[in-house]
């Protein structure tokens, strides 16, 4: 628990592509948050690792391919929602397989760092703009 709440683990990642792009996927409605784009990813499932989550979700969401050796942590969000807390490793990868497709209904958007602050994010994944637009 964390402030009361119950912790939430998502695993995300920054996918970066060849002109330093980087891969936002926008919630689909009739979920929680909808609208709003976010890097790719999802819960991490009992026992499996960030690595394992991520490997999973991109194959299943979005149809890309890759593996523990290319995903490096980089951050960290950590935000207080009202039902949860989330804490969310942001992963980057550069090396992966496969051409991006919306395999949930969802839509994808290849977006330089400096624009990304055009499209509006959850709360929790916010933060983690600046700290890309350095890296990248
Ligand atoms: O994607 P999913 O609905 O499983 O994520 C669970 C919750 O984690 C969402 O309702 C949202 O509040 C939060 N989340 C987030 N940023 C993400 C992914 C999930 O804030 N990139």
């Amino acid at each position: 628990m964390i402030g009361g709440r119950k912790i939430l683990l998502v695993a995300a990642c920054a996918l970066v592509d060849t002109d330093g792009r980087v891969l936002l996927a926008q919630r689909p409605e009739g979920k929680s948050l909808a609208g709003l784009w976010e890097f790719p990813g999802g819960k991490v499932e009992p026992r499996e690792t960030p690595e394992e989550t991520l490997i999973r979700e991109l194959a299943e969401e979005i149809g890309i391919v890759t593996k523990a050796a290319c995903l490096a942590p980089l951050t960290f969000a950590s935000h207080a929602y009202e039902d949860f807390h989330l804490l969310m490793p942001l992963y980057i990868c550069r090396r992966f397989e496969g051409i991006a497709r919306p395999l949930e209904g969802q839509r994808l958007k290849w977006v330089r760092p400096r624009d990304m602050r055009d499209y509006p994010m959850p709360p929790a994944d916010e933060p983690l703009i600046p700290f890309l637009i350095d890296l990248l």
